[in-house]
């Protein structure tokens, strides 16, 4: 078991509460290295308010009182590494998620990037359980264009689901009545994503904060939608810069509605119209696409 055996303590003990703060803190810091051993992603990159709510939010769900018993459920139940990188990593997403991003994605940016080059590659970054990928892949189906969806996540769980393609009648409440229209009954209130829009798209394991892009000035879309707002500053530029390093240099980026190209990059990313998050990225600067 890949387990460090250096049990987190407090070490400053001025007053109780600055005591309970720091222990707390402490004890988070060693929480979060254990799940970097054993799952190989470091959350350490994650704003810690988030961190630390859904830390105690999974302690609630299994009944454990204290961030020192959970240390130790930890470090002797090495699957429970896994169940918390579940609780850490926020899925939430739908189909069609933001109409007027979509709306903006089929009628201007799909049409506009398939008169230059075919077929389209997208990249679905932060993909979740595989909404926004399906959306896209039934965008290019609807529109007849050729193009292929690489979609990818962190969390192998959401991986899993997101293979499957069936999803649960709220997850298409956005998505518009022509494209509902093509899902196939899966069960009760269950419906399955087209299999031609399935055909279009892969899943890969990815992290954003630490692996270089899956290639380099090679996709003509990226969606990266609401992944980058729940990192700290330096794992944002790390995670931007392999977003820019896979964009071709007059792609378009897609990102989340709370979500802003960094500052050091706002210069290359024009925004289209003032309604979405979606920025085309300006040529120059950069050299060697394929
Ligand atoms: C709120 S969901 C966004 C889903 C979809 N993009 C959307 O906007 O509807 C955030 C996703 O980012 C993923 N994520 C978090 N950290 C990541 C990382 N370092 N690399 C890749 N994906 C990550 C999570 O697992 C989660 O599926």
């Amino acid at each position: 078991m890949l387990v460090s055996q250096d049990e987190p303590r407090c070490t400053a003990t001025p007053s109780r509460s600055e005591c309970s703060s720091q222990n707390d803190h402490t004890l988070i810091e060693g929480i979060l290295r254990l799940v970097r051993q054993q799952t190989g992603v470091d959350f350490a990159q994650y704003r810690r308010p988030t961190i630390s709510r859904r830390i105690h939010n999974r302690m609630l769900s299994i009944g454990v009182r204290s961030l020192q018993d959970y240390w130790a459920r930890l470090q002797a139940d090495e699957a429970e590494s896994m169940r918390l990188l579940e609780r850490l990593t926020i899925k939430v997403s739908r189909f069609y998620r933001n109409a007027c991003t979509f709306d903006v994605l089929a009628e201007e940016v799909l049409p506009w990037l398939a008169c230059r080059r075919q077929p389209l590659r997208i990249w679905s970054a932060g993909c979740g359980c595989g909404e926004e990928a399906y959306t896209l892949a039934m965008l290019l189906e609807a529109a007849r264009l050729p193009g292929k969806v690489e979609a990818s996540d962190i969390d192998p769980a959401a991986l899993a689901v997101a293979r499957e393609g069936v999803y649960r009648r709220e997850a298409f409440d956005e998505l518009p009545a022509g494209l509902a229209a093509q899902l196939e009954a899966a069960g009760a209130q269950r419906y399955r994503v087209p299999a031609a829009a399935r055909e279009r798209v892969r899943f890969f394991r990815h992290d954003l904060g630490d692996a270089p892009p899956p290639a380099a000035r090679f996709y003509d879309l990226i969606c990266c939608r609401n992944v980058l707002i729940y990192f700290e500053r330096e794992a944002q530029r790390r995670a931007f810069a392999t977003l820019d390093e896979a964009l071709r240099g007059d792609g378009y980026l897609c990102l989340g509605e709370a979500e802003w190209p960094l500052p050091e990059y706002v210069e290359r990313y024009a925004p289209c119209g003032a309604k979405t998050q979606v920025f085309r990225r300006l040529q120059g600067g950069r050299e060697g696409e394929r």
